[in-house]
């Protein structure tokens, strides 16, 4: 097997991504994607807790619109989160909500607020609604500063995410409503996607600021991303507007009833809350071995409060060497900002491998060099 390599600056030849990658599709070697690039549970629902949700779906009308108003699963909806029916309205993850509520917005503000680093589709939901956007630039330990917050000369719509995607910190609620405080013009969304793995919820908050929207998803804390469904918390006057912006039956019946089985079946909800917790505790283990990695002085890793860690590399050299071993075993992570690499957590075998890999990383670029040889790496790392 020819070896494609790059020529580096020292004339050592390096190995990337992009000279193995075909190759080890050509030789047969690459083993299935190992998803560890966007948020997601490893674990899925319980088969049985399947089996009998999908039962139920046999027994629905399909030749008939779902309920305009979704009356049930709002007030579903609603008691689970203390609040009024009013003040809730359902969509289609909350990707789709962040649509609608920056489309709505962006009729009446000519400003958003958002932090930096972010959830990147902020960004792209701004640009396509010409809504300019400022941002609040976080420390290097992705802390909120609030001595840093934009001046404002008029309203804006200030997006803020707890935990934050991609560093994996939260905003202390106190630091939340001090804005809150000096902003009441301003429309706050808290989008707390990944919130059912750490950090306080702004929910408590809503009675008390009508200008105040929280966003929740099943898609990361109770790892359903397929299913499609986020809901919006707010204000009722603020929920009535938003309201205008729906697109009808945004909410399909299986969804829809996935949801209701959700929070009427205790046993659906503890199995969830299971997965969850095995997350939590794998994400707080393998911080602690990176943590021990990061000791000479390569990488840091912040402590996350999400189901991710965000390493942040001195070298280039190693971060690419890195992402070069963990593209030969086809493990996918995610690259959301220049000398940084963010690890979802998996189960318990693939964090094992995936610690295993960047060890053998450091080692090989600190120690004994880069090895020369692809096929190397991957007769090292048996999967
Ligand atoms: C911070 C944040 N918000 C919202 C979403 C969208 O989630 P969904 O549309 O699946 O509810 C994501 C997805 O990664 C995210 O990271």
């Amino acid at each position: 097997m020819t070896i494609i390599t790059k020529q580096a600056a020292t004339g050592e030849p390096q190995l990337t991504y992009a000279s193995i990658e075909p190759l080890l599709w050509e030789n047969g070697l690459a083993p299935e994607p190992m998803r560890l690039h966007c948020n997601e549970l490893p674990f899925d629902i319980p088969q049985a807790i399947k089996q009998q949700i999908a039962e139920k779906m046999a027994q629905l009308a399909w030749n008939r619109y779902p309920d305009f108003y979704n009356t049930e699963l709002t007030a579903l909806l609603a008691a689970h989160s203390k609040v009024h029916p009013d003040q809730v309205v359902p969509g289609n993850g909350s990707s789709q909500l962040i649509q609608q509520l920056i489309g709505c917005f962006s009729k009446i503000m000519s400003l958003a607020i958002i932090e930096k680093p972010t959830f990147t589709f902020y960004h792209q939901v701004c640009d396509n609604e010409q809504l300019a956007y400022q941002e609040w630039e976080l420390t290097r330990e992705g802390k909120h500063d609030l001595s840093t917050f934009p001046q404002l000369a008029e309203p804006a719509l200030i997006i803020l995410t707890s935990p934050n995607n991609p560093t994996g910190t939260t905003l202390p609620l106190s630091d939340l409503q001090c804005l809150l405080d000096q902003h009441p013009e301003s429309i706050f969304i808290v989008d707390e996607a990944y919130a059912e793995f750490g950090g306080d919820t702004a929910q408590e908050l809503i009675e008390q600021y009508p200008n105040l929207i929280v966003l929740k998803t099943l898609s990361k804390g109770y790892g359903m991303p397929g299913i499609r469904f986020g809901y919006a918390l707010g204000s009722k006057p603020v929920m009535q507007l938003l309201k205008k912006h729906t697109v009808p039956f945004t909410i399909n019946i299986f969804t829809e009833l996935i949801v209701r089985e959700l929070l009427t079946n205790p046993a659906f909800g503890l199995a969830l809350q299971q997965n969850r917790e095995r997350v939590k505790n794998l994400r707080d283990f393998v911080h602690y071995l990176l943590n021990d990695l990061a000791v000479r002085g390569d990488f840091t890793v912040h402590a996350s409060a999400a189901n991710f860690l965000l390493l942040r590399f001195q070298d280039p050299g190693l971060l690419e060497h890195v992402r070069t071993m963990l593209a030969a075993r086809r493990i996918l992570v995610g690259y959301p900002m220049p000398m940084c690499l963010r690890l979802t957590i998996g189960d318990e075998a693939q964090m094992n491998l995936v610690v295993r890999l960047i060890k053998q990383a450091i080692d090989t670029r600190n120690g004994a060099g880069i090895p020369g040889d692809h096929k190397q790496i991957v007769r090292n790392n048996p999967r």
